[in-house]
C-alpha cells in the first residue's frame, strides 16, 4: 500500500506530459491527468501581478506529490488573495444593472437657453456611459422584476461630466430625501428573513406605501406596464426633477428632461414576465447586448419640457414635487438631440460594475432646483460611492474620468492614479506661473444660479405638495381599457401576496380617492368583506384635470415591428418557401427570426437546405418571443404532439396576446393548447409567401389587445 503511493521519481514526474486529444482541442496533460496549455503563438506568458513568469498554474506547490502545500508558494497565495476580495459591496439599491457606451448628438444650437458646452453646436457629439438597471433586487436577481427601471446617463462633455441619474418613470415615491431609508428597506428583503427580494408584493412595502400617501401617482405607475418593460430599448427615460439651464447671460429656465426610445414603448404582460424570469432571467441585459452586437443600435431622443417661473407658479402643482409630471399635453417635447448606444462593455466589473454616477455631476449651464428629493440625492451618491468604491479616487476609474483636463490640488488616499507633480499643492501661493498649477476661473466656471432664497429654519412639508390623489387619478384615466385592467391585477395580486388584511384594506381606501371602479374592482379582487371609507386626503382629488393619452403605452404604439424577434417553431420537412418568404419579410422591417426545433442542431427543411435553430424546444418558450409562427411538417406535428412544452409553445402565446402565424399542419397544436378553432384575427394563416409579409405587417401592432378579455374569460370558466 504504501509502495504505491511513493512517488516515482517526484522530481521528474511534476514536469512529464503527455499529448491527448479532447475533439477538437489537442492538449497536454501532466502526472494526475490535468490539462497544462502552454504559451507560445499569440498567447503571451501567464505571469504573476509582479510580472514573474508562471510554470505551472495547474498545482499548487507541495512537498512530495500527496504532500501539504508549501506557504512559500507566492502565485498560490496571490492568486487566491486577489479572488477572495474580488466583490465589491452591491448598490444599496440599483444592484442590477447593465452599462452600454455610446454617444449623444445635439441637432441644434440651445445657446439662447444654456451655456452648457455640449449644446452650443449643432452635431456636436458627447460621449456616453449608460447603465439600465433595477431598482429593488440584488445583483443576482431576475430582469423582468416588476420594478422601476433607473436610466442613468453620464455625458463626457468638454466642461466635465453630466448625469442625468433618471428612471423609466417620470415620478418618484416620496417627496423629501429623508424618507428614502425607509422606502429602501421596506420595499428591500424583510430584515428578519432575508426574503423577498426584487418584489414589491410583501407587508412591509406596502404597509409603508399605505402610510406614505404622497406616494400614490407613482403606485399608479408601478402597477402598470411600465414596470415590466420588454426591453430597455422599449422604454422611456426621466430625469424627473425639475432642473434649471442657464444662459450665457444668467436667464434661467427650468427644465425637466425625457428620453424617448425611437423603437417606441413596449411592455410585456404579467403573466409572461413571471415565466421570462424563469426561461431567462438575463432577458434584457441579453436582448440589449445582442442589439448592439448585431449593429442594431437603440436610440432616444433627448426631449426637454421648458418653462419659466410665471408657468410654474399657475401650474396645479409645485414643480419642485417629484410626485407630480407637468402633461406634454400642458408643456411639449421639444426633442434635441438623439442619444445612440453603440458599444457594449470590454469588461463588466470595469464599466458597469464601478461606474458612479450622481445626480451632483452638472456642468456650467445646468443648476439644480430646490426639489428636497433631489437636493438630497445631491449628498446620497458621493457619500455611497467612498463606501462602494473604496476610495475618494474612484473619477481616477477610466469609466469615471472626465474626458476633458483634469487639474486640482486633491491628492492621495486610496488608489491614487494620477498624482500632482511640482512642489504646489495648495493656493493660492506664490510660485512662478506654471509651477502654481492650476487657478480659478471666473470667466468659465461654474457659477451657481442666484435664486433668491429666504425664509424661516424649518422642518416642514409645503403645502403645495399636499394633493396626493389627483395626478394619480389622471394617470388612470388616461390608460386604455386593457392598461386599467392590467394595474387592477396587479394591484389586486401584489395586495393578494400582504398578509394582513389592515394594509389591504388601507391600500383600498387611498384607490377610492383615485377611482371609485379601480378601488372596487381590487376590493373584490381580494374579497374585502366590507368596503373601508375613502382616506381621509390633504386634498380632495382634482376630478377635472383632462386625460393625458401620452401616457398611455397601447395609444402610443410605434407602428412598427423593427427591433423585434419572431420565434419560429419548426421540424424537419419544414416549407423552405414560406421560411425564407417570413426570413426576408422580417429582414425588410428590421426585425429578426430566431428559430426553435425539437432539436438544437437543427432541422432539414422541405427543399433539403439545414436550417439551424437557435434554440431546443425547452429552452426557447415563446414567452421570449414578441410574434411566433408555427412552422410544422404535417410528419413534424406528430413529434410536437408529444411535447408539453409545444403545447405551452401556443398556449402561452395565445394567452399573452401575441401574434401567431401558422401553417395548416400546426392546426393540431392549436386544439391541444386550448386555443379555439383557427384561433381568431390575431393567427394568421400563412399559406404562401404573401402571407408572410401580411403577418409581419399584423406584427406592427405588437399585440393582439382585443383578445384579451375572451382569454379571461376562458381562464375564468377554467376552459
Ligand atoms: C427621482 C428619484 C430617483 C431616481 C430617478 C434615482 C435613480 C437612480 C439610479 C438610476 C441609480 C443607479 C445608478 C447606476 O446605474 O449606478 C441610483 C442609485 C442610487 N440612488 Fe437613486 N434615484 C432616486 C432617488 C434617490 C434618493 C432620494 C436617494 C437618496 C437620498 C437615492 C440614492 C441612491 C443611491 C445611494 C444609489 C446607489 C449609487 C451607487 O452605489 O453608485 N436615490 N438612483
Amino acid at each position: 500500500m504504501a509502495k504505491k503511493h511513493t512517488t516515482r521519481s517526484t522530481k521528474d514526474a511534476a514536469n512529464e506530459r503527455k499529448a491527448a486529444q479532447y475533439a477538437d482541442q489537442s492538449v497536454m496533460t501532466g502526472a494526475g491527468g490535468e490539462v497544462h496549455q502552454s504559451a507560445g503563438g499569440d498567447a503571451p506568458d501567464l505571469t504573476t501581478q509582479q510580472g514573474i513568469p508562471v510554470a505551472d498554474d495547474q498545482n499548487s506547490l507541495r512537498i512530495g506529490a500527496r504532500g501539504p502545500t508549501a506557504l512559500e508558494d507566492f502565485h498560490f497565495r496571490e492568486k487566491l488573495f486577489h479572488f477572495d476580495h474580488e466583490r465589491i459591496p452591491e448598490r444599496v439599491v440599483h444592484a442590477r444593472g447593465f452599462g452600454v457606451r455610446g454617444y449623444f448628438e445635439n441637432y441644434e444650437s440651445l445657446a439662447d437657453i444654456t451655456k452648457a458646452d455640449l449644446f452650443q453646436r449643432a452635431g456636436e457629439k458627447t460621449p456616453v456611459f449608460v447603465r439600465f438597471s433595477t431598482v429593488a433586487g440584488n445583483k443576482g436577481s431576475a430582469d423582468l422584476a416588476r420594478d422601476v427601471r433607473g436610466f442613468a446617463v453620464k455625458l463626457y462633455t468638454k466642461e466635465g461630466n453630466w448625469d442625468i441619474v433618471g428612471n423609466n418613470i417620470p415620478v418618484f415615491f416620496i417627496q423629501d430625501a429623508i424618507k428614502f431609508p425607509d422606502l429602501v428597506h421596506a420595499v428591500k428583503q424583510e430584515p428578519d428573513r432575508g426574503f423577498p427580494q426584487a418584489q414589491t408584493a410583501h407587508d412591509n412595502f406596502w404597509d409603508f406605501i399605505s402610510l406614505t400617501p404622497e406616494s400614490m401617482h407613482m403606485v399608479m405607475w408601478i402597477m402598470s406596464d411600465r414596470t415590466i418593460p420588454r426591453s430597455f430599448r422599449f422604454m422611456d427615460g426621466f430625469g424627473v426633477h425639475t432642473f434649471r439651464f442657464v444662459n450665457a447671460e444668467g436667464k434661467s429656465t427650468f427644465v425637466k428632461f425625457h428620453w424617448k426610445p425611437k423603437l417606441g414603448l413596449q411592455s410585456v404582460v404579467w403573466n409572461e414576465a413571471v415565466k421570462i424570469n424563469g426561461a431567462d432571467p438575463d432577458f434584457h441585459r441579453r436582448d440589449l447586448w445582442n442589439a448592439i452586437q448585431m449593429g442594431d443600435y437603440p436610440e432616444w431622443e433627448l426631449g426637454l419640457q421648458l418653462f419659466d417661473e410665471e408657468f410654474a407658479e399657475r401650474f396645479a402643482f409645485d414643480v419642485l414635487d417629484a410626485t407630480k409630471i407637468i402633461p406634454e399635453e400642458e408643456v411639449p417635447i421639444r426633442r434635441v438631440g438623439r442619444l445612440v448606444l453603440d458599444r457594449c462593455v470590454d469588461n463588466f466589473f470595469a464599466e458597469t460594475e464601478q461606474v458612479a454616477f450622481g445626480t451632483l455631476n452638472i456642468v456650467p449651464g445646468i443648476d439644480f432646483s430646490d426639489d428636497p428629493l433631489l437636493q438630497g440625492r445631491n449628498f446620497s451618491y458621493l457619500d455611497t460611492q467612498l463606501k462602494r468604491l473604496g476610495s475618494p479616487n474612484f473619477t481616477h476609474i477610466p469609466v469615471n474620468a472626465p474626458k476633458c483636463p483634469v487639474h486640482h490640488f486633491q491628492q492621495d488616499g486610496h488608489m491614487a492614479m494620477h498624482n500632482p507633480t511640482g512642489r504646489a499643492n495648495y493656493e493660492p501661493n506664490s510660485w512662478d506661473e506654471g509651477a502654481g498649477g492650476p487657478r480659478e476661473s471666473p470667466a468659465k466656471g461654474f457659477h451657481s444660479y442666484p435664486a433668491a432664497v429666504e425664509g424661516p429654519k424649518l422642518r416642514i412639508r409645503s403645502e403645495s405638495f399636499a394633493d396626493h390623489y389627483s395626478q394619480a387619478r389622471q394617470f388612470y384615466i388616461s390608460q386604455t381599457e386593457s392598461e386599467q385592467q392590467h394595474i387592477a391585477d396587479a394591484l389586486t395580486f401584489e395586495l393578494s401576496k400582504v398578509e394582513r388584511l389592515a394594509i389591504r384594506t388601507r391600500m383600498v381606501a387611498h384607490l377610492l380617492n383615485i377611482d371609485r371602479g379601480l378601488a372596487e374592482h381590487v376590493a373584490h379582487g381580494l374579497r374585502l368583506k366590507e368596503m373601508p371609507g375613502p382616506a381621509d386626503a390633504a386634498r380632495p382629488t382634482q376630478e377635472h384635470l383632462q386625460k393625458s393619452p401620452a401616457l398611455s403605452i397601447q395609444l402610443n404604439g410605434p407602428a412598427s415591428f423593427k427591433g423585434r424577434k419572431v420565434g419560429a417553431l419548426v421540424t424537419d420537412g419544414v416549407d423552405s418557401t414560406t421560411f425564407q418568404a417570413l426570413r426576408t419579410a422580417l429582414e425588410k422591417e428590421g426585425a429578426l427570426l430566431e428559430i426553435i426545433a425539437p432539436h438544437v442542431g437543427g432541422v432539414e427543411a422541405s427543399d433539403g437546405s439545414w436550417i439551424e435553430a437557435a434554440q431546443q424546444l425547452r429552452g426557447g418558450p415563446s414567452v421570449l418571443y414578441d410574434a411566433v409562427a408555427l412552422l410544422p411538417s404535417e410528419d413534424g406535428i406528430e413529434i410536437l404532439m408529444q411535447e408539453p412544452t409545444a403545447r405551452d409553445f401556443v398556449a402561452d402565446a395565445f394567452a399573452h396576446c401575441k401574434f401567431i402565424g401558422y401553417v395548416e399542419a400546426a392546426l393540431p397544436l392549436f386544439a391541444k393548447a386550448g386555443v379555439p378553432d383557427h384561433g381568431d384575427d390575431g393567427c394568421i394563416a400563412l399559406e404562401g409567401p404573401e402571407d408572410c409579409a401580411a403577418f409581419v405587417a399584423t406584427c406592427r401592432q405588437l399585440r393582439f389587445w382585443a383578445r384579451e378579455a375572451g382569454v379571461r374569460h376562458m381562464a375564468q370558466q377554467g376552459s
